[in-house]
């Protein structure tokens, strides 16, 4: 099976993640791209992947802003392909904001409007990640993509 994963991400926390959800999933036998947004173009993305999984941290104060690369990507998701896909979603963000990790559910719920199967609950992580938690959650993700297949 293979599967991409996509990040956005300023600071490092969100790329870091996206590398150990890869780290992980390869040992499990899955064949994996992570992607920078800011490297990636929309169009036809998801083709030729078994599963997606897009990771953003959020920015903004009182209202939600993706991180800036993504926001490009999140414009154009409509041209991916991710209808009938499985597709998992993560980010970092800060439970000192307002709206925790907004980019997390608005990705959620543009990916849902766009006829992905939305796998598991996102993972929206709070300050710096720790790898355990991410591990938690790539092992119950895994289950579901491997199940979809
Ligand atoms: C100016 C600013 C605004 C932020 N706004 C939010 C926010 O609205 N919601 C949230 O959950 N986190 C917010 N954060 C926290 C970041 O998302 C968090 O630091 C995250 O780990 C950054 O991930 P990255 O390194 O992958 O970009 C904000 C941080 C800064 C500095």
């Amino acid at each position: 099976m293979k599967a991409l994963i996509v990040y956005g991400s300023t600071t490092g926390n969100t790329e870091t993640v996206a590398d150990w959800i890869g780290d992980s999933l390869r040992s499990r036998g899955v064949e994996v791209t992570v992607a920078d947004a800011a490297e990636t173009d929309a169009e036809g993305m998801a083709e030729g992947y078994d599963a997606v999984l897009l990771g953003s941290s959020t920015w903004g104060d009182d209202e939600i802003e993706l991180q800036d690369d993504f926001a490009e990507l999140f414009d154009d998701l409509d041209k991916a392909g991710l209808q009938g896909k499985p597709v998992a979603v993560f980010g970092c963000g800060s439970t000192d904001y307002t709206f925790f990790c907004g980019a997390v559910d608005a990705i959620e719920s543009r990916a849902e409007d766009l006829g992905a199967h939305i796998v598991g609950s996102s993972l929206k992580i709070d300050g710096d990640p720790e790898q355990d938690d991410v591990l938690a959650w790539t092992t119950e993700v895994a289950g579901f993509f491997q199940g979809a297949q």
